[in-house]
């Protein structure tokens, strides 16, 4: 049994086999359809969601497998109640054969993990990590970019609450010559921490003003939502947008992704441009958390 609790339990070769996987699954889906036929998984969100929820609930159905669902489990589980997380999950070991669990605290995946008896695997932990939307934006890079290795990837958007990104840094930082450029307003910027993980990964990080000071050439415009939620007051809108004017003065090869919900941070009139790819990155969420899941009862070698 593995878990997925966050991304610095990838190698470069164990990310590799995972997505190659995950592109054997979206190539031939059809030879998976039995393989957790045997399996319950118990999707516990005490956060809400559409894709991510949704994405593992369709991964586990192609796969053949059974689930049990909380949805809402801030509102309608016994959390309400004062019952603790490690006793939710203590519970949870005896009713299913692993757990998808997407919740506020940043070491949620961590707690649960330490009394779960059952895979466990991270769907978002605060502001921390949310290491299946990180893989599947690599598998949505690699898709297009055909490797990973020198990649220009630049990140927009909330750099300090947005998990998306903490998890996608430390994936992308096991390859080589990758440049990664950060655009946001001054109140989210990349915290120390992760520039110094950057840094000692040997990938170079440069902070930038405006969509001007970014080279033409980069290979991935990656934006996300102010994360409104996790922070107390106001701190403005996105300042960073990305309409047609934007994205024309980079190349034609510059994809365009998000984890999404979007709120104004790039602009619908961009959605029929051909790199506007971040409704074909959610749908790769599909493949990419059914070869987690594989990958979590040690079923990837089918
Ligand atoms: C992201 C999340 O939950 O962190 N959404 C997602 O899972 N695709 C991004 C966000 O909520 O802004």
């Amino acid at each position: 049994m593995k878990n997925l609790l966050g991304c610095n339990q990838f190698t470069k070769e164990s990310l590799n086999e995972l997505l190659n996987l995950a592109e054997k699954i979206k190539k031939n889906p059809e030879k998976y359809k039995d393989a957790l036929s045997d399996k319950i998984i118990a999707v516990m969100f005490f956060e809400p969601s559409t894709r991510t929820r949704m994405s593992f609930e369709s991964a586990i159905l192609k796969l053949g497998g059974k689930m049990i669902v909380t949805e809402n489990g801030k509102s309608n589980s016994s959390a309400t109640k004062g019952e603790t997380l490690e006793d939710t999950i203590n519970v949870i070991n005896g009713y299913a054969d692993a757990l998808v669990m997407r919740h506020s605290l940043d070491d949620s995946a961590e707690i649960a993990a330490k009394v779960a008896t059952i895979p466990v695997i991270n769907a978002g932990s605060g502001k921390k990590e949310h290491p299946t939307q990180a893989l599947l934006d690599m598998f949505t890079i690699n898709e297009k970019r055909g490797k990973i290795d020198g990649l220009k990837l630049v990140i927009l958007g909330d750099l300090v609450y947005g998990r998306t990104i903490h998890s996608l840094l430390e994936l992308v930082s096991l390859y080589d010559n990758v440049e990664v450029y950060g655009l946001s307003k001054e109140v989210f910027e990349l915290p120390e921490k992760y520039i110094n993980m950057l840094k000692d990964r040997g990938i170079t990080y440069k902070k930038c003003t405006s969509f001007d000071e970014l080279p033409k050439d980069v290979d991935v415009l990656y934006h996300t939502r102010i994360q409104a939620e996790r922070f107390e007051g106001d701190l403005g809108k996105e300042e960073f947008i990305i309409n047609k004017e934007v994205l024309n003065k980079f190349s034609k090869d510059t994809i365009v992704l998000h984890p999404l919900p979007r709120v104004d941070e790039i602009l619908a009139e961009i959605d029929t441009d051909e790199r506007a790819m971040y409704f074909k990155q959610a749908h790769n969420g599909v493949p990419i958390r059914m070869a987690v899941l594989l990958r979590a009862f040690d079923r990837d070698n089918i």
